[in-house]
């Protein structure tokens, strides 16, 4: 038994996350945190809603809310969602915590007086119209290299090239659309990042040689272009308040850390607020978790999950922080990156609401269905394609014929011809020791994969198991054994029951739901809990004969021609 941390990237509280925002990151955490439960071992998963930043400001201005309100009611509309995945979080808590602050100005005063930390004045855009300053990308205007007329002040969308504000012809502010624009000088705080780059270096060297392909190579590519020092604070109202004892004139200015800066702390602070909601009489120790005492608790493991385009964040930035901070903070151990999910080839989008969003898949089936689908089909070696055919078809194949009938035909046939009890039945012959042995087999192949983070080889395995079952069914063929073997059909029965048990245990991670509406159709002792050794896969005798057993409701409805139509015509199919 060892301890695992597990983290998620945080999904921005500016709305609700579409699909492959949750393959990248929450969704394989949860099913990877499941199975480390049900091996037996301490696991704490923490994620949280990434609060600060100008989008959360202006989602709120667009609604007409404080944004103190927004993100509460944001909070809470994620947090709802997640619920009906069944995420299993630890804690789901919420990077404007308390906790944050007081976590986030620690790092910063800890920082400085190592020196990691300079004030510098830099030249930005004030918008008087707007009463503020504007963060480069909410400058806009036309391309100096190529004419696009929506240009952002950090990024040219149309010809990628790198811009700076003052480099765009006819500027005005994304908020207002005011062409009143002044370069103002302001003083932000830098952290030398510059300084720090050996000691990444090392470390990478030292933790990230197992770390996916992906991951590592995100990582080399940041770390050869090499670490630059960056401005850590903004002019905006809401944020992780600059400590005053430390910077009383930037504070007294109102100035806030960036929202990158705080974020990731929020996987500590997360904790500690995980720590902080104990019923009375629990005790929870965040720190055991996080800091690394000498000779003290036992080491901890400690695994992040997130797309691509966070994985320079994660594995140089945040390292830099923890390790400039000359605390010993715990430094993730492996990254697990994901490729994009793309809708019919294309990109996903929340602004031009193309794909599907979580709460509206959830409308249209349950959860189970999207966790097998997007854990199966995850963008790991590379980018993968959500079309309603594949998921039609993932979902009428592999849940509905290989997995829901089979259970469906065993439960219902032998309750037809031998009541609601477990049959006895004769003695276990050739072909369930073959069966067996395929059990056994495959089981460590899916252990092996969910060890390795290998989640579609996982998948792979999974869906192999239920198909050793329909496999020994059509072998054994009980509907015909019946008229002449009796006690053969009521053996082939059992051995059937008990592999429904045995999906029911490590079927979990992947479908909860159905997982537990499996395991509930056998009038067993509670054992929720325990996992399988091959042996016991082996033996296939954890449902004894006289077990009572019910039959549940059909696991997976199909998805028929109708239902694909009415999906492609509400989301937008293909083209
Ligand atoms: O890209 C995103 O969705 C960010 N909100 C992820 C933040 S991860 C972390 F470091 F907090
Ligand atoms: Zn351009």
């Amino acid at each position: 038994m060892a301890r695992h941390l597990v983290t998620s990237a945080l999904p921005y509280i500016n709305g609700i996350k579409h699909l492959g925002n949750m393959v990248g990151s929450m969704l394989p955490a949860d099913v990877y945190s499941r199975y480390l439960r049900r091996r037996g071992h301490d696991v704490l998963y923490i994620c949280a809603t990434d609060e600060h930043g100008t989008p959360a400001e202006l989602a709120a201005k667009e609604r007409g809310l404080p944004v103190d309100e927004f993100c509460a009611q944001a909070h809470e509309a994620q947090k709802a969602v997640y619920d009906g995945f069944e995420l299993a979080f630890d804690y789901f808590g919420r990077s404007s915590s308390a906790q944050n602050v007081e976590i986030t100005q620690h790092f910063a005063r800890r920082l400085n007086e190592n020196g990691f930390i300079e004030e510098r004045a830099v030249r930005q855009v004030y918008s008087p119209a707007d009463g503020r300053f504007l963060p480069d990308r909410y400058v806009e205007g036309t391309c100096p290299h190529c004419g696009y007329d929506k240009a952002r002040g950090d990024q040219c969308e149309n010809c990628t090239r790198v811009l700076d504000p003052t480099d765009l012809i006819a500027p005005r502010s994304a908020i207002s659309g005011s062409t009143d624009l002044e370069v103002r000088e302001t003083t932000h705080l830098f952290l030398l990042q510059s300084k720090l780059q050996g000691e990444v270096e090392a470390w990478i060297d030292e933790v990230g040689e197992d770390w996916p392909q992906l991951s590592s190579s995100i990582a080399r590519k940041w770390l050869t272009e090499g670490l630059h020092d960056r401005a850590i604070t903004r002019d905006l109202d809401w944020g992780v308040p600059v400590p005053a004892d430390t910077w009383p004139e930037l504070a007294a200015e109102g100035k806030v850390f960036y929202v990158w800066f705080d974020a990731p702390i929020e996987y500590i602070a997360g904790t500690k607020e995980w720590a902080d909601a104990a019923p009375a009489g629990e005790v929870r120790d965040w720190k055991s978790w996080w800091y690394e005492a000498d000779g003290g608790a036992d080491p901890v493991r400690y695994t992040q999950f997130m797309a691509k385009d966070n994985v320079p964040f994660h594995t140089v930035m945040f390292p830099a922080t923890e390790l400039g901070v000359r605390e010993p903070w715990k430094k993730v151990d492996y990254v697990k990156g994901f490729n994009w999910l793309t809708y019919y080839g294309g990109k996903f989008s929340t602004s031009q609401k193309r794909g599907v969003f979580t709460d509206h898949a959830l409308d249209i089936l349950p959860a189970d269905y999207w966790r097998y689908f997007l854990v199966a089909n995850a963008p790991e070696s590379d980018d993968s394609s959500f079309t309603w055919e594949h998921f039609a078809a993932t979902v009428n194949k592999d849940l509905a014929d290989t997995l829901g009938n089979f259970v469906n035909r065993v439960l219902t046939f032998s309750r037809k011809r031998f009541g609601d009890e477990v049959p006895a039945g004769g003695t276990a012959g050739p072909a369930e020791a073959k069966l067996g042995e395929d059990i056994a087999r495959l089981l460590a192949e899916y252990e092996e994969q969910m060890e390795r983070l290998q989640f579609r080889k996982a998948a792979a395995a999974l869906r192999a198991l239920w198909s050793a079952g329909n496999s020994y069914l059509e072998e054994k063929a009980p509907w015909l054994e019946i008229k002449t073997d009796p006690e053969g059909a009521a053996l082939t029965l059992r051995t059937g029951m008990n592999l429904i048990h045995l999906y029911a245990v490590v079927s979990e991670p992947f479908i909860p739901a159905t997982s537990r509406s499996m395991r509930s159709a056998f009038a067993l002792a509670d054992d929720t809990a325990a996992w399988v050794s091959a042996g016991q896969a082996a033996a296939l005798d954890a449902v004894p004969a006289g077990t009572g057993f019910t039959v549940p409701p059909v696991l997976f409805g199909k998805i028929s021609e109708e239902d694909l139509e009415s999906y492609r015509s509400r989301f937008g199919g293909g083209g």
